[in-house]
């Protein structure tokens, strides 16, 4: 049987096959018992700590409704709410606050933070994102596909852009742990890291999964199922790497014409946020600057009958309580 009791959940590298498949399993049971309004509470009197050094919508509000679902309390650390990585090293906070909650969730810059943060805890520990992964986030990818697609093995997984951020790294391992064809459609420069790579060519000799990197986008999205992209520049990235992403990935856009050599029943799908028209302050600068008036995805894909990404944003709610449920849950 599959126990995750008392287990932290930082990378998708740690955990089997068998053990993703129940999380998205009890997220499936836990989103019917929520739209059937019997959930029950299996985390009455546990007290979580949501710390982030970046800003969060979709992670943050995932871990705090999930928590009340369930009957947990939560507390929100934010960029500056807290001593956390300023005047206290990540070795004392995390000793401090594994005396004071239950669990604690990390969203930052580097993937040993986290890493400490669970070695000197002494509770289950939540990656909401690092520079390396964003294992949360692969979980409702994952859920969204099936619901759409009904199952993943063998399925054809697009990831254009920047191949090498959280987002390429995590979704190539998950694709290589539940047996996909996983397909990064970047420049060479912008590929995962190779160690990485072949890391999970090596797990895909036990799942079945084919990893593959790309440098024409629209050889890569020959007969996709999923296709995938993210922004060009992300959290943490100095400004000066706007000009270099946008000439590097251009080609890589998520446009119409992708999506008319992939599969007819192809599903877009985006992490969010997106830039994918003129709305927001950053969207406005980078047209100041460069001219451009959608990046990585065009805003007629992202509004298109294609498109997953809301659903694909609520099953964050659901795959997020599934993790806290399946580890610190009665
Ligand atoms: N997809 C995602 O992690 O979104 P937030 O940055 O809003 O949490
Ligand atoms: N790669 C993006 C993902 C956001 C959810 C970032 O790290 O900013």
């Amino acid at each position: 049987a599959v126990n995750l009791k008392g287990r932290s959940f930082l990378k998708l590298l740690d955990f089997t096959p068998r053990e993703i498949r129940y999380l998205l399993d009890l997220s499936r049971d836990l989103k019917r018992a929520k739209y059937a309004g019997v959930e029950q509470k299996t985390m009455e009197g546990k007290n979580v700590v949501l710390l982030f050094q970046k800003d969060s919508t979709r992670t943050r509000c995932a871990f705090e409704v999930g928590a009340l679902d369930q009957g947990a309390h939560v507390t929100y650390l934010g960029p500056s709410g807290s001593q956390f990585g300023k005047k206290e090293s990540v070795e004392d906070s995390a000793k401090v606050l594994g005396r004071m909650y239950d669990a604690i969730q990390f969203r930052g810059y580097k993937q040993s933070d986290v890493e400490a943060l669970a070695k000197y805890s002494g509770v289950p520990v939540y990656n909401g994102l690092t520079d390396e992964f964003h294992p949360t986030q692969i979980l409702a990818d994952f859920l969204t596909v099936e619901e759409h697609l009904g199952y993943l093995k063998g399925r054809k997984l697009v990831f254009a852009g920047d191949a090498r951020n959280n987002m390429g790294n995590s979704l190539m391992v998950g694709a290589a742990k539940m047996g996909m064809h996983f397909v990064a459609a970047a420049p060479k420069d912008l590929w995962p890291d190779v160690a990485l790579v072949n890391q999970c060519k090596e797990i895909a000799k036990e799942t079945g999964a084919k990893i593959e990197m790309c440098d024409d986008m629209l050889k890569a999205c020959k007969d996709a199922d999923v296709i995938y992209t993210d922004v060009w520049v992300s959290m943490g990235e100095p400004e000066e790497v706007w000009a270099s992403r946008i000439k590097d990935l251009k080609p890589f856009q998520v446009n119409m014409a992708a999506i008319k050599v992939a599969k007819s029943e192809v599903i877009f799908m985006h992490c969010l946020p997106a830039f994918h028209d003129l709305n927001t302050e950053v969207a406005q600068d980078v047209h100041k600057k460069f001219g451009l008036t959608e990046m990585e995805v065009t805003n007629e894909v992202f509004n298109s009958k294609h498109s997953v990404v809301f659903e694909e944003a609520e099953n964050r709610l659901h795959t997020i309580k599934a993790v806290m449920v399946a580890t610190i849950g009665k």
